[in-house]
């Protein structure tokens, strides 16, 4: 099997392209811009004769035609995934998620190659703090920001490409993932880097807002199980009941730090900011069998501070730009 990987060198990308060395016998080709939330560190330590780094866009049509004829499944992580960065400047998400994923789509439908499209639950906009209910596969699209509204299209240009063009694809949905190799702008990579370095956390609005926490591994096994189980056509769910608001994880890592409970500081608010995810996964588990193997939220996080804290070589050189960028966006709020 010869999987093609984009984006294998990001966060999530990169922890998939590591479950499918560690897993299957597959060959790994990745396909990755290395923008500034690429790191070429995160893939370094995988066998040569396992896996082909492409350093590339998938918007150029010539390289995505050449690298998806030799492939027998395309893996679509590639995207721009800042909320924040996306309010400063739209441009390279509506080109990366909308035009990125249209060039892929032409090359699987000329190639009839299998796609796997993964996306996020931010399509989906917010649910209310005090409202129970949560996603499932049937909640209409509403999002809120330039990035999720450019996922939100993406995955309608797959929904599209299945039907108009008979393209064999799946898509997934998942909540907001923690782990190892996440970029230092994130949430909790912010706060626990933060912490190490005797700053204290930085917490947007009242920290009332909650997002669903999954570990990134249950991700990458949960996107293994749609590619081997999935349907064409069909939309998969993927989360952990891992609901928490910001001002607890906070708390949390403050906990884990030893340091007193209210050692944070309350900056401007994201605008717009989206105030509750959910994701109810029971189609996933139901279909194809998949199951959460992270349950104990302190305990993932308590492996993640430790993971940040023995590579500090790998998060060290983003940490000054990633907050730089902080601070001029703080200024124009
Ligand atoms: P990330 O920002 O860490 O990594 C994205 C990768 O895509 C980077 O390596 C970047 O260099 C690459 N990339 C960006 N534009 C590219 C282009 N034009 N051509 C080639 N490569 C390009 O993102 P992530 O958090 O790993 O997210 C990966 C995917 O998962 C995204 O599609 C995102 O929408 C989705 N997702 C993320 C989360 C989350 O919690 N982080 C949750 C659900 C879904
Ligand atoms: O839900 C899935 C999404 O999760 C993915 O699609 C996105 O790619 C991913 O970035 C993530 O989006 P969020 O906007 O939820 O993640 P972020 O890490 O930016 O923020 C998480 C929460 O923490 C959010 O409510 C904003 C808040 N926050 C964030 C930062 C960086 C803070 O309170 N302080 C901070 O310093």
């Amino acid at each position: 099997m010869r999987y093609l990987i984009t984006g294998g060198a990001g966060f999530i990308g990169a922890n998939f392209v590591h479950y499918l060395v560690e897993h299957t016998d597959a060959h790994v080709t990745v396909l990755d811009k290395f923008t500034y939330a690429a790191s070429a560190a995160s893939l370094a330590d995988l066998p040569g004769n396992r896996l082909t780094v492409v350093r590339g866009d998938i918007c150029d049509e010539g390289l995505v035609d050449s690298l998806t004829r030799s492939c027998h499944a395309v893996v679509h992580f590639a995207a721009e995934s800042h909320n924040d960065n996306s309010l400063e400047d739209p441009s390279p998400f509506v080109r990366s998620n909308l035009v990125g994923t249209y060039t892929l789509l032409e090359a699987v439908r000329r190639h009839a190659v299998r796609f796997h499209h993964v996306s996020t639950d931010e399509v989906f906009g917010d649910l209310d703090l005090d409202d129970s209910t949560r996603f499932t596969e049937q909640t209409p699209y509403n999002p809120s920001s330039p990035y999720s509204s450019t996922k939100a299209g993406s995955d309608l240009l797959v929904r599209a490409w299945v039907r108009s063009f008979g393209v064999t694809a799946t898509l997934s949905n998942c909540s907001n993932n923690y782990g190892p190799f996440q970029h230092v702008e994130k949430f909790i990579p912010r706060q626990i880097t933060n912490l190490i370095d005797g700053v204290p956390p930085r917490l947007y609005g009242s920290g009332r807002n909650v997002r669903d926490w999954i570990h990134t591994g249950d991700h990458s096994r949960a996107v293994m199980a749609i590619l081997e189980k999935g349907v064409s056509g069909e939309t998969y769910l993927i989360g952990a009941d891992g609901e928490q608001d910001n001002l607890s994880v906070v708390r949390e890592l403050l906990r884990i730090f030893g340091r007193s409970e209210d050692w944070f500081e309350h900056v401007a608010d994201r605008p717009g900011h989206d105030l509750r995810y959910a994701i109810d996964s029971s189609k996933l588990r139901r279909e194809l069998g998949w199951e959460p193997g992270h349950h104990d939220f302190r305990e993932g996080l308590e492996d993640t501070v430790r993971w940040y804290r023995e590579h500090e070589e790998w998060w060290r050189p983003q940490k000054a730009a990633a907050e730089a960028r902080y601070r001029s966006q703080e200024v124009a709020r």
